[in-house]
């Protein structure tokens, strides 16, 4: 079998952790069908960085939707940590997305009027884990993202990139091997875009397998590997040559203080 091949193949450098296989997807709308994907395999090792990278509407949410297991492609398969997810019922699948896979949207998606650290619990109600677990589950993952001193603030009190990094943690808190990230950036200014590429790269650099979406080149470079996607098909592969270092961009940006220092008139 084709896809057999293929594991084959990846094994050879490195387990693959997630496989698509000839999948396509094809939407209904209004008597037209859009062909959202069309014939996509794409192979992730385990402890990876990928960027996904195309422009609007190439079918990058689309093909990220299904390797989360949020959505199922019209033909193909999608193996992930070895189960061919076709096979698994609703519960096998929910079981699946909830603890090997952490998501995070362009959009936060954040209970509004809800504090981080329930925001981060969440996942740990489906899963079943007890309240003082929760809790405590939930302010370490806060913690590792740098906002253990944010645990009471609501969504709104919180600035775009805090939102992000609460997301990430409330994607991390079930220890998933891989995180999926749409469009991480998207909302952000330049600096919280950095910081949350800089936690990004931080859980790959402890194991945790990431593939990012991004339509922007320089956001895509920090990851191992760019596949590029157009039309709903993959145009495009290789190894990022210069990967870039978000922490050691961080380093380099100018002291905000500083800069507001510097540039106050004198008196
Ligand atoms: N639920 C849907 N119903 C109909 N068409 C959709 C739906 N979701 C996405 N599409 C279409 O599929 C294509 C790919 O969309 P998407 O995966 O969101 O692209 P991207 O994330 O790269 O911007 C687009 O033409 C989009 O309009
Ligand atoms: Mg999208």
């Amino acid at each position: 079998m084709a896809a057999g091949d293929k594991r084959s193949d990846a094994s050879s450098d490195g387990e693959a952790v997630l496989e698509v296989d000839h999948v396509s997807k094809a939407y209904e709308l209004e008597g037209v069908t859009v062909h959202a994907l069309s014939d996509v395999s794409l192979q992730v090792r385990r402890g990876e960085m990928v960027s996904i990278m195309g422009p609007s509407g190439s079918g990058k949410s689309t093909l990220m939707h299904i390797i989360g297991l949020l959505d199922h492609p019209t033909s193909g398969q999608v193996v992930i940590e070895g189960e061919d997810v076709g096979r698994l019922t609703p519960n096998q699948l929910a079981q699946l997305r909830n603890r090997r896979i952490g998501f995070v949207f362009q959009a936060f998606n954040l209970l509004p009027r809800t504090s981080a650290l329930a925001n981060v619990e969440l996942p740990l109600v489906y899963s079943g884990v007890s309240g003082a677990n929760r809790a405590r589950l939930a302010r370490e993952a806060l913690e590792r993202v740098g906002l253990g001193n944010r645990l009471g603030h609501s969504s709104n009190q919180l600035s775009g990139g805090q939102q992000q990094r609460v997301a990430i943690a409330r994607a991390l808190v079930t220890e998933p091997s891989i995180v999926l990230a749409d469009e991480p950036t998207g909302n952000l200014d330049s600096r919280s875009g950095i910081e949350v590429m800089a936690i990004l790269q931080q859980l790959n650099a402890e194991g945790i397998t990431v593939v990012l979406v991004t339509h922007d080149p320089n956001v895509a470079r920090h990851a191992q590997r760019v596949v590029e996607i157009a039309d709903g098909r993959i145009v495009r592969e290789e190894p990022v040559k210069d990967r870039r270092s978000a922490a050691d961009e961080l380093a380099n940006l100018p002291n905000a203080a500083r800069v507001a220092a510097e540039e106050a008139p004198a008196t």
